[in-house]
């Protein structure tokens, strides 16, 4: 008789939640930088953002779902350019917003993870120079202090500011996001160094605000590897993406690591996923095992306790998805046995949402959203993974072998 593996149990205060961000899913971010870059006439992006998921309308929906699938924390972002549309106006009605959304989690029994930079940044602010500004990181803090002001009190975890990595490497190295600038990695350095002054001044606005919530910022990260003759590629790759900022994050009170995949690295630099590997939608190697190498590093470096902010897959299969999110906890799981520190995960994404460069050509959601109705549909990883979170609990055969 074959026997079933034992079921693996997650710690009873370990958090459950999904993560969402302000401009994938509002609709009509019209002062961001990232409209404009979407709507230029020689865009590189795939298609503008448009409505988005309505969840600007729509947020007491989302909540719903997020409650209805027993998770216990949602992971949401502030608009910056909506509180501060024009330099140094801030809007009043735009902030009661988001506290009406940190009210309505609370009231579902939901624990508000708020991110205060999610990739957009206010149009006035790109203007100057977005984080190459000599006054971005000053700037920044005050749009933060002037949120927390009334939001503090009810925030659960704060993340200042989302893969600040990715802003520099996608808006100065690979030229994807604004201002779209290619291969000046001279300039992805220096603004690495802005953003990281632009999160030290958030702490410091944070911690002098009403409310007592841990404090740190998300980083994207992957496992990096080195083939003979790729190490100091790749030195140089995870000293440019990851420990510029490890190093740099002692004073905080949690770091937030995301990871969706690993990057091989030979003599000839970064190469992208090797021959008969699985491959995502994204571009991605499928490999949720990402999770405990990323985990890790990220406990070694900086010896913070770790929040898995964002993990999961772009796919039209779902059952792929269950198949990648059974993987993920697995390698979770693994890192937790080993006595690392990880208080809590977070599936990207609550909804199938505007994916950047790639428009709506991505589905990492556990719900789809029709794109001219908004209706919301479950999709059955969203049981599957709720029923993990629920049960604290993740049972049966492992559905995704390396091998397979
Ligand atoms: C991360 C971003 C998130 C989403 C996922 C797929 O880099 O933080 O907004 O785009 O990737």
């Amino acid at each position: 008789m074959s026997t079933s593996p034992e079921p693996l149990v997650f710690p009873p205060d370990f958090l459950w939640g999904t993560a969402t961000a302000a401009h994938q899913i509002e609709g009509g971010n019209i002062n961001s930088d990232w409209w404009v870059f979407e709507n230029k006439g020689d865009s590189s992006v795939a298609e503008p953002s448009g409505d988005a998921c309505d969840s600007y309308n729509r947020w007491e929906a989302d909540l719903d779902l997020v409650a209805s699938m027993g998770l216990q924390s949602y992971r949401f972002s502030i608009e910056w350019s909506r509180i501060e549309p024009e330099e140094g106006r801030y809007s009043f009605a735009e902030r009661d917003h988001y506290l009406q959304i940190c009210k309505g989690a609370r009231a579902r029994g939901l624990l508000p993870v708020v991110t205060f930079h999610h990739f957009t940044s206010p149009r006035w602010f790109a203007e100057r120079g977005g984080f190459e500004w000599s006054e971005a990181p000053e700037r920044f803090a005050r749009y933060v202090s002037f949120v927390a002001e009334t939001l503090g009190p009810e925030i659960a975890l704060a993340c200042t500011i989302n893969e600040p990595n990715i802003v520099a490497f996608m808006g100065y190295g690979f030229g994807a996001f604004p201002p779209g600038i290619v291969n000046d990695f001279e300039r992805v350095r220096s603004v690495n160094a802005t953003l990281l002054e632009a999160h030290h001044q958030a702490v410091t606005a944070l911690r002098n605000a009403p409310g007592v919530f841990p404090i740190g910022l998300t980083l994207s990260m992957a496992e990096l590897i080195a083939l003979d003759g790729g190490e100091e590629a790749r030195d140089d790759f995870q000293e440019m993406m990851e420990d510029c900022y490890l190093r740099e994050l002692q004073d905080d009170d949690f770091i937030g690591v995301q990871c969706y995949t690993r990057f091989f690295f030979n003599h000839g630099g970064l190469s992208l996923g090797s021959p008969g590997t699985r491959s995502t939608p994204m571009g991605y190697e499928f490999w949720p095992n990402c999770v405990e190498a990323t985990v890790r590093r990220a406990a070694a470096m900086t010896g913070l306790p770790i929040v898995v902010t964002e993990n999961g897959v772009s796919t039209t299969n779902d059952q792929e998805r269950i198949e990648y999110l059974d993987g993920a906890l697995r390698s979770l799981h693994r890192v937790l046995r080993e006595g690392v520190d990880v208080r809590g995960y977070f599936c990207w994404s609550l909804l199938d949402n505007f994916e950047w460069a790639f428009g709506y050509q991505q589905h990492f959601g556990l719900v789809s959203v029709d794109r001219s109705t908004f209706v919301r549909t479950p999709k059955p990883s969203a049981d599957f993974y709720g029923s993990v979170a629920k049960s604290r609990t993740l049972g049966g055969a492992p559905r995704w072998r390396e091998s397979s």
